[in-house]
């Protein structure tokens, strides 16, 4: 019934089932996956008012597995992407896989069927969200602020300088009019300036 996805990897369908209404992906090497879709094979979809709990466990052989709530799927959102390498080992809460007994050595993914109502009193944990705006984005907007916010302290007008003939001036405006192109032709294409 359902799919899971490391990015860079190969589909995985071999769920196991471990009771009724649950079910468990192994995910060898943890430590480079990050990104990771779970989705629906759309062959089966999940019983009318019910939904998927998507949760991951790290391996952790003294403890056992602590899971963690990453999000839903359901047949109106039947496939979700989900960042792992946020994710910190250890951290997790009451979830319905808690009574699995037994460690394990890989890290491991989990869908529990649940109904909607259930679904929607659960807050997956932070950091599992994949943001609409990639890191690379956010850097290169900071770093424009950063560059503007910086030489801007620095800005005089004309009757507050000390005359000094032999220093050059570069006009306020010229880094904000810079500053706004940049942005612009980074927000219509973040790779605009590969080509
Ligand atoms: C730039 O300055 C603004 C306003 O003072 C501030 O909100 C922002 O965090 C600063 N950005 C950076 C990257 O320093």
């Amino acid at each position: 019934m359902f799919g899971c996805l490391v990015a860079g990897r190969l589909v995985q369908t071999d769920a196991q089932q471990v009771s009724s209404d649950k079910f468990v992906f192994d995910l060898p090497d943890c430590e480079r996956v990050h990104h990771l879709v779970v989705f629906l094979l759309g062959t089966v979809p999940f019983p009318a008012g019910m939904g998927g709990a998507v949760y991951f466990s790290f391996p952790d052989p003294a403890l056992g597995p602590v899971w963690q709530l990453l999000g839903f799927i359901t047949n109106d959102k039947p496939s979700a992407i989900f960042k792992i390498s946020g994710l910190k080992a250890g951290e997790g809460g009451a979830h319905p896989f808690g009574m699995m007994a037994g460690s394990q050595s890989v890290a491991q993914v989990g869908v529990s069927v649940e109904s909607l109502d259930l679904l929607a009193q659960q807050t997956p944990v932070s950091h599992s969200a994949v943001s609409a705006v990639d890191s690379f984005t956010q850097f290169t907007q900071k770093m424009l602020e950063s560059l503007y916010n910086f030489t801007s302290s620095f800005a005089l007008s004309q009757s507050q300088m000390t005359p000094n003939p032999s220093e050059m001036f570069v006009p306020a405006s010229s880094i904000l009019r810079w500053y706004e192109n940049f942005q612009r032709r980074m927000i219509q294409n973040p790779n605009f300036w590969k080509t």
